[in-house]
């Protein structure tokens, strides 16, 4: 049986669902919150390690600032009533990508990184903001810089992963098999399960199927 340490979500769906049920993409983000608090309780109870979660891509940017605002106002009244009980959970919250939000989002998410940097049970990345090219451009401009040598320890050490292990595991829901500019380094060699539920209904069973079918995988990592 394969050890799992470390899951990532592509969280993708949330619009069309939102859309279909509640004639509103945005309540498709709302709905979308639930099945991430399911899904880090579940990982919780399987004893999980890592956790990363796609929530906003740089190329997001381009979407209407109206479904912006909405989303980045969700994460803040998100981590507001939640940060705490994450916190006695022993979760560790990190965000990978670029902290260029409002200086009271920017402050909210430092400090709930700085208050939960010591927990143990469950480390989550939370990408916002995130591009794996631009992660890989900034990791080879300061490994240049460092002089150390170029080799591949030397620029995980420069990824905003850096000391995680690679995730073994990559979810993507909504139906779409893409990568959408994410962990493109780090997904190597993880095993990658393309689900065609939307986020909001997918659920602890269908997590739970994907970890058994992984545990039953054959990993080679190139040997036979
Ligand atoms: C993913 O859901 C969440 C974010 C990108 C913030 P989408 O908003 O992309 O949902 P669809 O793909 O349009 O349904
Ligand atoms: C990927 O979903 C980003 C997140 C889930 C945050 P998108 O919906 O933005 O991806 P594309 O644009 O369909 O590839
Ligand atoms: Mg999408």
């Amino acid at each position: 049986m394969n050890p799992l340490k470390h899951v990532a979500i592509i969280m993708d769906g949330n619009g069309r669902w939102g859309l279909k049920y509640k004639n509103s993409r945005n309540a498709g983000h709302k709905a979308g919150l639930k099945t991430v608090e399911k899904i880090i309780k579940e990982s919780i109870k399987q004893k999980i390690k890592y956790l990363t979660l796609y929530a906003f891509s740089t190329e997001n940017w381009n979407r209407p600032k109206k479904e912006i605002n909405f989303l980045f106002n969700l994460l803040e009244n998100f981590l507001k009533d939640r940060i705490i009980d994450l916190h006695n959970k022993d979760i560790k919250l990190k965000i990978i990508g670029v902290k260029n939000f409002s200086t009271k989002l920017n402050k909210l998410l430092s400090s709930s990184e700085k208050k939960t940097s010591k927990n143990k049970k469950l480390h989550i990345n939370l990408a916002l903001n995130y591009g794996s090219k631009s992660e890989l451009i900034n990791a080879f401009k300061n490994l240049h810089k460092s002089k150390k040598k170029i080799n591949e320890k030397n620029l995980s050490m420069y990824l905003q992963t850096n000391n995680i292990p690679d995730p073994d595991i990559l979810i993507r829901t909504g139906n779409t098999k893409r990568l959408s500019n994410f962990l493109l380094w780090q997904i190597a060699y993880s095993e990658i399960f393309f689900e065609k539920k939307l986020w909001p209904e997918f659920n602890e069973n269908d997590y739970l199927n994907i970890i058994k079918k992984f545990k039953q995988i054959k990993r080679n990592f190139g040997k036979i």
